[in-house]
């Protein structure tokens, strides 16, 4: 098992991966607070993964919430669900939460930890490959507005990430391959060796080669636990996570909330950052086939969806929490492993690139 940790001072806390790890009750035991757990989950992930996960704890209290399927659920009323379900079970300040599934399910239970009795214990358990590189790590918890993606939440740090890597092996392919777009921004944010070995290694990772996933699962958490161990409240340099998610954001919220998968979102949100970045002659032309070429060849869009026009893009865009005084700040490209925020782009240019039409 490899571990990394998040360094936050006093909540400090550690990500496990490797296989089989939902079989040892040992790795989660020193972050339960009490006798009673709450496990939150789906019906999707359940049938395949929450008995043994209960198996673990043969003499605690369980009670379970499971949460309706998509991120069209991913909403207010969820959380108030977990949270009626949590009274009813009389859960107290003391019982852990654990969130069991993929990012849907890590934000809405993340969100209700964070707001039940203004705040419980909670583990992360991530199941899709998404959820394992990027939502499970860093307190981000929340859910979805019809008006605006995410735009109701709280930092809420979990106390332990424990990434079982076998439970993969279940995932649609359609989920890994928008996974494998939170991996690639890792390597385009700040790391050009990464997204080199991912142009090397994309075949293995899409073959669910259990070694190629490891390392990248590993490389993606030690750089995203970097960026929130130096900027937890995304004051600075975690900005640089969004890179491509304004256009992704509002790609979700406007052709309806799991349409399109949040990795195909943000994958077609990238290549437009880089064709933007291009146009204002930051980026150089073969980067922008470099970047788009690999995105392509995981599987994911490169274009912007043809039922979006350019104008209801931006008006999406303006209730971007990025949105700072009444201008955009947008994760753009210097190059390959250097991006950097910035207002200061030529707004019809962003215009332009998002009048192309869609290839
Ligand atoms: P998801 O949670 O919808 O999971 C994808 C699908 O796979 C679902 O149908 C789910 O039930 C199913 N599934 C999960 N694990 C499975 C398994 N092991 N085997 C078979 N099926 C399985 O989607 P996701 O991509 O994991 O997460 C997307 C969400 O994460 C979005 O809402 C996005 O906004 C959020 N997100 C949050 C952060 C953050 O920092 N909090 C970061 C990135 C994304
Ligand atoms: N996924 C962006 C962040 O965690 O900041």
């Amino acid at each position: 098992m490899i571990q990394l940790r998040v360094d936050l001072g006093q909540r400090t806390y550690p990500i496990m991966i490797g296989q089989d790890l939902l079989s040892h009750p040992q790795l989660f035991l020193p972050y339960l607070n009490s006798s009673h757990l709450m496990i939150v989950s789906n019906h999707t992930v359940a049938p395949l993964y929450l008995s043994k996960l209960q198996d673990c704890f043969p003499t605690l209290k369980q009670s379970l919430h499971l949460l309706p399927e998509g991120e069209q659920y991913k909403n207010v009323d969820a959380v108030m669900a977990i949270i009626t379900t949590m009274l009813q079970q009389h859960c107290d300040r003391k019982t852990t939460l654990l969130a069991l599934g993929g990012g849907v399910v890590g934000d809405i239970a993340g969100f209700a930890a964070a707001s039940y009795q203004r705040g419980i214990t909670f583990i992360q358990i991530p199941t899709t490959l998404l959820s394992q590189v990027d939502s499970s790590v860093g307190g981000k918890t929340g859910v979805n507005h019809p008006l605006g993606k995410n735009m109701v939440g709280a930092f809420h740090q979990p106390a332990a990430v424990i990434v079982d890597i076998d439970t993969l092996d279940t995932l649609p392919r359609r989920e890994l391959v928008s996974g494998l777009a939170e991996v690639i921004k890792y390597g385009l944010i700040n790391d050009y060796d990464f997204f080199c070995w991912l142009e090397d290694h994309i075949d293995a990772l899409l073959a669910r080669d259990h070694a190629a996933l490891v390392t990248a699962i590993e490389r993606s958490c030690s750089n995203k636990a970097r960026i929130v161990a130096q900027d937890e409240r995304e004051q600075g340099c975690r900005a640089l996570l969004n890179l491509g998610h304004s256009f992704g954001h509002a790609i979700e919220a406007g052709l309806g909330y799991g349409n399109w998968l949040h990795g195909e979102a943000i994958s077609a949100g990238i290549c437009l950052a880089a064709r933007l970045s291009c146009a204002q002659g930051w980026l150089d032309r073969q980067q922008v086939t470099r970047i788009c070429g690999l995105l392509k060849k995981t599987g994911l869009p490169v274009r912007m969806p043809k039922e979006l026009s350019a104008q209801r893009i931006l008006a999406l865009m303006s209730n971007d929490k990025k949105v700072a005084c009444g201008r955009l700040r947008l994760v753009l490209f210097h190059s390959i492993g250097d991006c950097f925020v910035s207002s200061d782009f030529d707004y019809k240019k962003m215009q332009d690139c998002l009048g192309q039409p869609p290839g």
